[in-house]
């Protein structure tokens, strides 16, 4: 039968917190609340890990059925809503002032976040690419168990990996003669031009000259091309301006234009939610340098590193989905959207409209 504190083996949690100015003799007040914030964070990012594993599994399928698609929509928005709940955690720790702060810090030396192995597990397993990393020495913060231990808990596929592969085997995007591509193209070419003569026209009228605004749109149009042609794809792997293979990029772009048709409902919910997890992430690191700059200033981390310098560029530089994200510059207009062949538009349609 089981027991409340037993269950939740409360005797082995609520026994975890051994403040180390304590064992210097001299007491910190507010080292309790430091030990029990970090452990709680801890927690929640075991729940991330589980969540996000499972969506893994089922996306990193041959064929990944539509009802799983919905619980993999569901499991990252609960992923979404601890993330945020965790930046929001922040305003606790930070009732603790910098100088109450000051009373423990020296005894936690050299112990750091850097050493939290479930963040890098995190990290690896979102996709985060190597080459991006401001820290690239992060392994030796860990001992040599937990570097093993890293190393097993992400040998396998991670999220970016498994959603790429979902992607690319989204059907309807060719029939017969029809190519999504080459219809996207020309509604996109269009929309182009036509955003060029608005510019010049309207420069006409201020007095302007429109050469930015029009180099930019020609920027634009070079970048846009280059989705569709291989050779032009492959560059832009090579040069790291995209991660995402060619077949996931056009997938996306397919799902997020005809995002209204009922059976790409759900897909475009899931890639709105890695958007917003990718956003979250970043969040939880801004809130993250934002309390540390005002604990410590500009003094650098127990674990060695410059501190929110080193935390404000892993905010910046470190995101996994920017290849979603960026793709929002070549979406059109829903009244320039390239009308489907009747026979997808029906096959996108639920069972029983297509019968009707
Ligand atoms: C007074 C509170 C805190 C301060 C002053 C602080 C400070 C820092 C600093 C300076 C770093 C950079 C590494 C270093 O040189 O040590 C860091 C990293 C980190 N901290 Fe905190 N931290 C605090 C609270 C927290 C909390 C509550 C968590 C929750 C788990 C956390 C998790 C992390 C993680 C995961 C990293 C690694 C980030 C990365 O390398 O991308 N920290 N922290």
């Amino acid at each position: 039968m089981a027991y409340y504190s037993d269950y939740l083996a409360l005797d082995v949690l609520l026994n975890a917190q051994h403040p180390e100015s304590d064992k210097h003799g001299k007491p910190a007040h507010d080292e309790m609340l430091f030990i029990i914030t970090h452990q709680t964070f801890e927690l929640w990012f075991k729940q991330v890990l589980v969540e996000v594993g499972t969506v893994i599994t089922s996306l990193n399928r041959a064929y990944v059925p539509e009802t799983d698609i919905a619980l993999c929509l569901a499991r990252v928005q609960r992923v979404n809503r601890i993330m945020e709940h965790l930046v929001n955690q922040f305003t606790l720790i930070e009732t603790m002032t910098p100088g109450d702060f000051m009373d423990f810090r020296a005894y936690l030396n050299p112990a750091s976040g850097f050493q939290s192995i479930q963040w890098r597990i995190l990290e690896r397993t979102l996709g985060i690419p190597e080459n991006v990393r401001v820290n690239k020495h992060y392994m030796d913060a860990l001992s040599e168990e937990h570097r093993t231990a890293l190393d097993d808990a992400t040998n396998g596929p991670t999220l970016f990996a498994a959603i790429q592969r979902w992607l690319e085997q989204i059907p309807f995007m060719e029939s017969g003669k029809y190519a999504f591509w080459d219809a996207y193209k020309v509604a996109v070419l269009a929309m182009l031009e036509n955003d060029r003569t608005e510019v010049r026209t309207l420069a006409v009228a201020e007095g302007n000259d429109p050469t930015a605004a029009v180099v930019q749109i020609d920027a634009n149009e070079r970048g846009f091309l280059a989705l569709f042609e291989a050779e032009s794809y492959a560059e832009l792997l090579a040069s790291g301006a995209r991660r995402m293979s060619q077949r996931a990029t056009l997938a996306t772009l397919f799902i997020s234009t005809y995002r209204d048709k009922p059976l790409l409902h759900t897909p475009y919910r899931l890639l709105d939610a890695i958007i917003e997890l990718d956003k979250v992430v970043s969040l939880w690191r801004f809130r993250h340098t934002l309390m540390v700059s005002r604990m410590i200033g500009m003094r650098v981390g127990t674990g060695g590193s410059s501190g929110h310098d080193y935390l404000m560029q892993t905010a910046m530089k470190q995101r996994v989905f920017d290849d979603l994200t960026s793709l929002s510059s070549f979406l059109v207009p829903s009244h320039v959207t390239p009308e489907l062949p009747a026979e997808i538009a029906t096959r996108l349609q639920f069972v029983n409209e297509a019968k009707g």
